[in-house]
């Protein structure tokens, strides 16, 4: 059995992840592939757990730190649990959201050294990453715009400041520059049908190199 590919969905709250992970999907389940879709943090019954902590309003601020290893307390569960052992069983991985969103959000926004958050990510995970990664890119004020229409309560990120949604996305397009190879950037700020033209345009010459995947 030939293992399956791992793609990851990225971007800021509001950029519209969740209606293009779908879009995604339909892609590849058309060209005959079988998809499992999960989502981080969370993913298994201890990581929605974790995420409930994490996104739930609090009047006791957490600590960077603490945050990061929820984070990936979470991660190695869902990798264990369900992202390796699909890939293994041949089906394809759709995962909103994963490491880079630590990066972005840990890094970029909460400001940790990236270098710890690469200590972290090698101890828990070794050198285990998506084969794609899309990135929807949106001004920080228009995704939170989006998420503030969208949402009942805003949660914990949600209540962030729009500097704090700037350093994520500016720490999202840096990890896109220094990767060309792995990351897509997209912009999120086009019509939906331009956007998924976009999608499709990266995702049909993906499928064609991992034809037989
Ligand atoms: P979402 O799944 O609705 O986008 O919400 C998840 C939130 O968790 C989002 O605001 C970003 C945050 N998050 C991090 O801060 N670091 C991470 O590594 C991950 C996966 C998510």
């Amino acid at each position: 059995m030939r293992r399956g590919c791992f793609i990851s969905v990225e971007g800021i709250d509001g950029s519209g992840k969740s209606t293009h992970i779908k879009f995604i999907q339909q892609l590849l389940e058309a060209s005959g592939k079988t998809v499992t879709v999960t989502r981080e943090p969370g993913g298994t019954m201890l990581g929605e757990q974790i995420r409930e902590i994490l996104l739930t309003p609090r009047s006791e601020s957490i600590s960077a730190n603490t945050e990061l290893l929820l984070i990936f307390a979470a991660r190695i569960e869902h990798v264990q649990k369900i992202i390796s052992p699909s890939l293994a069983a041949g089906k394809w991985v759709l995962c909103e959201r994963f490491t880079d969103a630590s990066y972005a959000y840990q890094g970029g926004g909460r400001g940790l050294p990236l270098s710890d958050i690469s200590i972290l990510e090698n101890w828990a995970l070794g050198c285990f990453h998506p084969d794609l990664t899309l990135i929807f890119d949106l001004p920080a004020s228009v995704g939170m715009k989006r998420a503030l229409v969208r949402s009942q309560q805003l949660d914990r990120f949600e209540q962030e400041s729009v500097d704090f949604v700037d350093r994520v996305r500016m720490a999202y397009l840096s990890l896109a520059k220094n990767n060309l190879k792995r990351y897509c950037l997209i912009d999120a700020s086009l019509s939906l049908v331009e956007i998924q033209q976009a999608i499709q345009r990266e995702i049909t010459p993906f499928l064609e190199i991992h034809l037989h995947v």
